[in-house]
């Protein structure tokens, strides 16, 4: 039998933490219950001293994760973090504290500004308190991947002294090389008394575009956990993608000595909740869950795996859950179908919620002959998005074309429940709208960001978009808007980045 790595998910901890990718609670709770059906080991699930949406969130979790995983929350090494993450934590039945500091000499002297006992100090006495709360304590020790390997050695042995269960070794700023970052691993193992006693973790950031590789390195050289999040997102150029280290793991079980319990079936599925989620869109060709990752386009190619798969194919599409057979509903299913194929999605509405997502399902599929899944994450994500919006859109008009000036015509629905109508003319139809909508709103922005995406096939389909809006502090909200029409999408799009800002502000 080969050794069982525990999948420690962040994407809604580190995974948050790149730039416009916040989500709400509601929406951390749906992309927990895919963790969860996705069998990870261990998510972590925010950080709560941050936020009170980040202590609500690890809160909810962990009463919806029960036995099924352990729950984390993520602390600094401060007395204060540690109480407050162990009340977020305190109704699950499988908690962790993950506490640490940084222990390369730029986190200690340039950061921190303390001297190397005074950080083994602390770094001590976070555990302790922890420890005080919970049994399970993960220590982390950032930026280990510059960190000075006997210094490494010294703080690891004190934390593992008083009682950490895990030891997270991160490459926090992604700069290791594999090799390198696999000795640094196997040389904690070799000289750290008591070790084979905790489970050594690793978490690999992107800088290089190496954070699997750099996974894989330290499972090689001993690590018995991963840190990674779905699609790789994460801060900066991200994390280790938890669907290229599984399945490189899956591939490669017998050379690594490793495998997991990760349900990798689900992996496309997650992908798409998370994209969506976040409004982070895939790359086409990204491993595994990109939209080419099983598309084969030159003649040569094509004949080899009609021939024989594997010719130029190393995973079975459906070993990740991709090119499954698509449930697709219409017009005529009823609402027990719609209820039974959206659970399967991950979602669970009381009746009237799922009441009026059927009227919205109906619509739309009087519109569009064939509802598919991803039509049916966008509606209800749609849904979510108009629940505690401040500014609604009631109506949008444009009119443009050659040789037209562009121009739109916007009604809103403002605070006090009052209805208020701009015309704007702009360089295109969807500057106009915007322009509309400043008048309307008047809250300063920058639009930062602006994309469109097909939800499905054909070209009746949705189009989804996403729109990244940089506020006067320099903070980035992200607002998606999926409609039948891309006026209409662009429109609730700005107004949902809008009221994110505006909730935000208050
Ligand atoms: O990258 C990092 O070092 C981290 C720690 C907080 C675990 O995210
Ligand atoms: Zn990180």
């Amino acid at each position: 039998m080969t050794r069982k790595i525990d999948i420690f998910d962040t994407t809604l901890r580190d995974g948050e933490q790149s730039p416009g990718a916040s989500m709400n609670t509601e929406e951390k709770l749906v992309i927990a219950r895919e963790l969860l059906r996705m069998n990870v080991d261990i998510i972590e699930a925010g950080f709560p001293i941050s936020s009170p949406g980040d202590f609500e969130s690890v809160r909810k979790i962990s009463e919806l994760a029960g036995y099924d995983a352990v729950v984390c929350g993520l602390t600094r090494a401060i007395e204060r973090d540690i109480v407050v993450c162990a009340d977020a934590l305190k109704f699950a039945k499988r908690p962790r504290i993950h506490t640490g500091i940084g222990v390369s000499k730029s986190h200690i002297y340039d950061k921190l500004r303390i001297d190397e006992d005074t950080c083994v100090e602390r770094a001590v006495a976070a555990v302790e308190c922890a420890k005080r709360y919970v049994d399970d304590v993960q220590f982390y020790a950032e930026d280990a991947g510059r960190s000075d390997y006997d210094f490494l050695v010294r703080i690891i042995q004190a934390v593992v002294d008083a009682g950490a269960s895990v030891v997270n070794i991160p490459d926090t700023t992604g700069y290791s090389l594999p090799d390198e970052f696999g000795r640094r691993i196997n040389y904690l193992i070799q000289h750290v008394q008591g070790i084979e006693n905790v489970t050594v973790s690793v978490h690999c950031h992107n800088d290089l575009g190496m954070a699997t590789a750099l996974a894989l390195a330290g499972v090689a050289n001993g690590a018995r956990q991963i840190e990674c999040t779905i699609n790789g997102l994460g801060e900066r150029a991200g994390n280790t993608a938890m669907e290229e280290v599984v399945m490189a793991i899956k591939m490669h079980q017998q050379e690594l000595d490793a495998h997991t319990d990760i349900n990798t079936t689900e992996f496309t599925k997650a992908s798409r909740l998370v994209a969506s989620t976040t409004g982070m869109m895939v790359q086409a060709n990204k491993a595994i869950v990109g939209a080419n990752a099983f598309a084969h386009s030159s003649g040569i190619h094509q004949d080899g795996v009609l021939k024989k798969r594997d010719t130029y194919e190393i995973i079975d599409p459906a070993e990740v859950g991709a090119g499954m057979s698509q449930i697709v509903l219409t017009a005529r299913s009823g609402h027990a179908a719609l209820k039974h194929r959206l659970e399967e999605l991950g979602y669970d509405f009381e009746p009237e919620k799922l009441d009026q997502i059927y009227d919205a399902f109906l619509s739309l599929a009087d519109k569009k002959k064939e509802v598919y899944d991803e039509d049916l994450e966008s509606l209800v994500n749609e849904r979510d998005r108009l629940v505690d919006a401040l500014y609604s859109l009631e109506s949008v008009q444009v009119s443009c074309g050659f040789p037209l000036r562009p121009t739109a015509t916007v009604t809103i629905n403002v605070p006090g429940d009052e209805l208020v109508t701009v015309c704007e003319w702009g360089t295109g139809p969807i500057d106009a709208v915007y322009k509309a909508i400043n008048k309307i709103i008047n809250v300063e922005n920058d639009l930062s960001e602006f994309s469109v995406q097909s939800v499905t096939r054909g070209i009746d389909a949705l189009g989804e978009v996403t729109v990244r809006v940089k506020a006067k502090n320099g903070e980035i909200f992200t607002g998606r808007g999926a409609d039948g029409d891309i006026i209409v999408s662009s429109t609730k799009a700005y107004l949902n980045a809008l009221n994110r800002l505006i909730a935000e502000k208050r």
